[in-house]
Parts: C-alpha cells; structure tokens; sequence
C-alpha cells in the first residue's frame, strides 16, 4: 500500500509540556550518540498527541533525536501502526480483513464503516468523530471478525454489534472491549474442553478486558490528566501515593463501562437481607449451576423472574458451560411462580428431598 503524507499538513508542531518531558526521559534510555534509537516511541507520543503524524511532528521528532528528515520520514511510512492521515476525534476503526475474519464477516463490518462513517478509508465521518480503515491480521484469529478501536480490541463481532458500539461510542461511552459474544477469551464457543479448572461466572471479564475497562483509556487521548509521566530508571520510584488519583478514575470508568453493557440484569454481590432462595427448587438447576448464578450475582426467583430476552441472553452468555439451560427448562416461568410463593412440581419434590 502507498502510505503518503496527508496533502493538509499544520503549520508545526510542538510537544505538550508533559510531552516533552517524557520525550526527553526517552532519550536518557540510551548511550549518547544513539538517541535516534527513541524514534517510534517519540513518533508515537506525537500521534498519541494529535490523533495522527503530520509532516511538522515528524520533522520535529527527527531535530530531537539529531536525524535526518527522511530517516524519521522512512520509519512513520513504513510502520502501519502511524496514521498519516488525521482520523476521527473518537475513534479510527481498524477491521481486520485477513482470511479468517474474512470469512467470519468482516466484510459486513467493512458495510458497517462505510454506511455509518465515510464510503471511503482514510476518511472522517461527517461530524469528524470517526475514521476507518481495513487493516491486516491483528492476531486475535480464534475471535474473528475483530477489529481495534483505540488501543483494544472488539472481538467476536456482528454487523449490528458493531453499529452499536459506533453509536455508543458517538455519544461519549465507551463499550467494553473484548469478545462481544459473551465468550470470556479465546476458548471454544460451546464451552472449554480442556483446562477446565477455572469457573465461569465468578469473573465478569478476562484480565486484558478488566484492566482495558479499569484504567479506562480505551479511546482516550492524551489531554493532560493522565498520570504524570515518569522515567523510573532515571529518577527513582514513584513517592507514595502518587498513583491514588488514577485508582479512583479507575473505579468510575469500570462502572460506566458495567452501566453500558446492554442487557446486563440487575445483580446483587450478597443475597438480600442475608438470605438466598434455594434456586435448586428451579427444575434444570443444579449445585453447580447455583454456585455460578450465585457468583455471577444471581440469588433470589424475583430476579430471575423478572429477565428479559436481553437479560436472558446476557446471562446464558455469561453461563458458558450451562449454555441454553435458561430457555430449555424455562427458567424464567418457573421463577415466577416460585416468586409468588407458588410451588412447582420440581420444586415440592426438592423440598421432599426427593431431588438429589
Ligand atoms: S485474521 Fe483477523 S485477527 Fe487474524
């Protein structure tokens, strides 16, 4: 692919204060006289700044590491991962179009782009919030079509899932990233066959998705509230306290990340006034299954009785190796009766203690 400078360039280009610095700590990594060894990481800083490389902030990374305009030019034309062309104020999608995400669908993703961002790549949307553009394998093969928005990826996708992150993220949330299907990572999609050991449900998400959510800068730029940038092998560790701020950030972004996830149901970390309802009494629950609805935040008929469709797929989801338990047993009948202190005659049979 021609990868050209932007025909629009700025009239220069300046780091932040904060920027600065950081890029000045870069530079003391090396031995003198190899400071052009900071290049991508300086280069980067400049297009985690501005969104994108213009010419001025190339040339201006090339005079701090004392190189040549054209061996700092070579370096942000060759790596796709620099954008030379200025991208949406939210996001630029990137869509994996390599074989298997092409034949899981990515091409439908690709119609997504083009129908509710720009007809071409490269190009921003109307309201400039957003750009696109069809990249290659980004290695998350086993959860094809994926594509990266901002530094994570949305894995597992659908056209309609994606339409609604891009909506989502136009008005200013930011969906949690990850597979979308309610796969906890890469394991297969009926359920883990192998190294079972560990128990769906009592984490909400993997580790890479809880740290994404938490630190919250999905799509984030620098805009100067971030932490303050440090160069620990130069001064020392970091005093005391100095990451307390972020930890709160942390907490509101992974709640606002919990309040967008659609049909997520209401969930209680303990049962309510101490005591849980025997699900076991639901005919299709067993022990285990308890066990993972109770850790998934699940204990009384009531809330089981009140989910939708939305919430039954959120949950059947999130009950991988119990998948499609909810429907087939119609769990959610059940517990409506049992709510209205009915009874069933599963549930007369548990209390007999004729259901072992
Ligand atoms: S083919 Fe899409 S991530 Fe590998």
């Amino acid at each position: 692919m021609l990868r050209r400078l932007h025909r629009d360039q700025p009239e220069s280009f300046a780091f932040t204060p904060a920027n600065h610095a950081w890029a000045e700590a870069q530079l003391s990594k090396f031995p003198e006289g190899r400071q052009a060894s900071a290049i991508i990481p300086l280069l980067w800083r400049a297009q985690e700044q501005e969104g994108w490389l213009t010419r001025p902030a190339i040339e201006h990374v090339a005079r701090m590491l004392g190189m040549d305009y054209i061996r700092a030019l070579e370096v942000a034309t060759f790596y796709f991962m620099f954008q030379l062309h200025p991208v949406g104020s939210v996001a630029n999608i990137q869509i994996c179009g390599t074989t298997p995400c092409m034949l899981c669908g990515s091409e439908d993703l690709v119609g997504v782009c083009r129908e509710k961002i720009a007809e071409i790549p490269h190009t921003l949307s109307a309201d400039g919030k957003f750009s696109w553009e069809e990249v290659e394998c980004l290695g998350a093969c086993t959860n094809a079509p994926m594509a990266q928005i901002g530094k994570d990826y949305y894995e597992d996708l659908t056209a309609e899932r994606l339409a609604w992150i891009i909506d989502e993220l136009a008005a200013g949330r930011v969906p949690p990233p990850g597979p979308q299907n309610g796969r906890f990572a890469s394991e297969p999609l009926g359920g883990p066959t192998t190294l079972k050991g560990w128990e769906k449900g009592r984490l909400p998400a993997n580790a890479s998705v809880t740290l994404a959510t938490a630190i919250g800068d999905t799509v984030k730029r620098i805009d100067g509230s971030e932490v303050a940038l440090r160069a620990p092998w130069r001064d020392g560790p970091a005093p005391s306290g100095a990451l307390a701020k972020p930890k709160a950030k942390a907490k509101t972004a992974a709640r606002t990340a919990e309040a967008v996830e659609p049909g997520k149901p209401a969930l209680f970390a303990a049962p309510k006034a101490g005591k849980a309802d025997d699900l076991k009494q639901i005919k299709g629950v067993g022990p285990g299954l308890e066990k993972a609805l109770n850790d998934l935040g699940v204990w009384h008929f009531a809330q089981i009785a009140s989910w939708n469709a939305e919430e039954v797929a959120w949950v059947d989801a999130n009950l991988v190796k119990f998948k499609g338990r909810i429907g087939r047993d119609n769990w959610v009948e059940q517990a409506k009766l049992l709510a209205a202190g009915g009874q069933t005659e599963f549930s007369k049979r548990v209390k007999k203690g004729d259901v072992y």
